[in-house]
């Protein structure tokens, strides 16, 4: 039996999880919500949030999953990207405890977790698989080939998703993060009522900074004739907003998925948490005769399972970490 201990420090969730033979035992977060009355996450703040929860949350997961650690076969952490003083808190501790228990110290790329968050629940896909990251810091088109060989096809030149959620969100005087905040007030808004523009990028490639801008225009004129503009129309902006955004990204990952001939599809990363997103997505690959992937909300943000899952990967495949493993806060 396989006990791979997952561990997630990247930004502002302290996580751990507990796998045995590729299934979750127990997935905890730690979310540093002191992080929301600033409007976005503060690198040291987030750092020193982590060094003061990691310890209980790992011994916590222990206990849920009612393991000791000498029962462990590898421990699995957040390499990069990330924050440096965030992943430097996860890796340190992973580095220590793995050494003490004598087991394997196994390094995660996040990004790549995000997207075998789609193997930890059934159906699974099988490879070759098309998958939309869309994340906080990240927005990708990737050709998943197997576990571990992974394909960029296209990426944001500018924001991504998520920021474009959040720094509109932020414009909207809503709280961090803003993507859910957006998601919800969305719900009750119309969505035709405001145009967004699209930006005239290449094929696979996306750009968000300039709906951002028009937003801030819109808002700037609306305020002129009326200060309540944002109260009143508050649901049909984020409406709007948020429907420009999704249409991009299944405009996008549509006639990706049909240039690279893929029938399975897979979305992955905080944004796939959106309500309006999901749905979209599943209607699309419907309409392709296409199979649909999309975690559940629980592994769609940052979570320490998906991390598990990669490193139980790894760890099958003896793809192990020196306990000199650096972070990289890019890639
Ligand atoms: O993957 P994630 O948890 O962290 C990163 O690796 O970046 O993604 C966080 C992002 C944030 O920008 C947040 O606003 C966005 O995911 N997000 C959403 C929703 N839930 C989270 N965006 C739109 N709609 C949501 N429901
Ligand atoms: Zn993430």
């Amino acid at each position: 039996m396989a006990y791979i201990l997952g561990i997630e420090s990247s930004c502002d969730e302290t996580a751990a999880a507990i796998m045995r033979d590729g299934e979750v035992l127990v997935n905890l977060i730690s979310s540093q919500i002191d992080h929301s009355k600033y409007g976005g996450v503060i690198p040291e703040l987030a750092s020193r949030l982590h060094q003061q929860n990691i310890v209980y949350l790992v011994q916590q997961a222990l206990d849920e999953a009612g393991i000791e650690g000498k029962d462990l076969s590898a421990v699995a952490v957040t390499q990069g990207p990330g924050l440096l003083g965030a992943l430097l808190v996860g890796i340190c501790f992973s580095k220590s405890y793995a050494y003490a228990l004598d087991v394997p110290l196994i390094g995660v790329n996040h990004m790549e977790a995000h997207i075998l968050a789609n193997f930890i629940q059934d159906p699974k896909p099988t490879f070759p698989f098309l998958n939309l990251t869309v994340s906080g810091g990240h927005t990708q088109l990737v050709l998943v080939k197997s576990f571990f060989e992974m394909e960029i096809i296209g990426q944001t030149i500018d924001d991504a998703a998520g920021e474009a959620f959040d720094k509109a969100a932020k414009l909207l005087g809503l709280p961090y993060p803003g993507g859910p905040q957006i998601d919800r007030h969305a719900r009750e808004g119309d969505p035709s009522r405001y145009s967004f523009p699209k930006a005239d990028v290449g094929r696979f490639e996306f750009s968000f900074s300039g709906i951002k801008t028009s937003l801030l225009y819109l808002l700037r004129d609306g305020l002129k004739g009326d200060p309540d503009f944002i109260k009143k129309n508050l649901d049909d902006l984020a409406a709007s907003y948020q429907n420009r955004i999704v249409s991009i990204l299944i405009e996008k990952v549509e006639d990706a998925a049909k240039e690279y001939g893929v029938t399975q599809v897979a979305l992955a990363g905080g944004v796939s948490a959106n309500s309006q997103l999901r749905s979209a997505f599943t209607t699309m690959c419907e309409q392709n005769g296409w199979q649909a992937f999309i975690p559940s909300m629980a592994y769609c943000t940052d979570n320490a399972a998906m991390i598990a899952y990669a490193g139980y990967q790894k760890w099958k495949a003896g793809m192990t970490s020196e306990l000199t493993l650096a972070p990289y806060t890019r890639g």
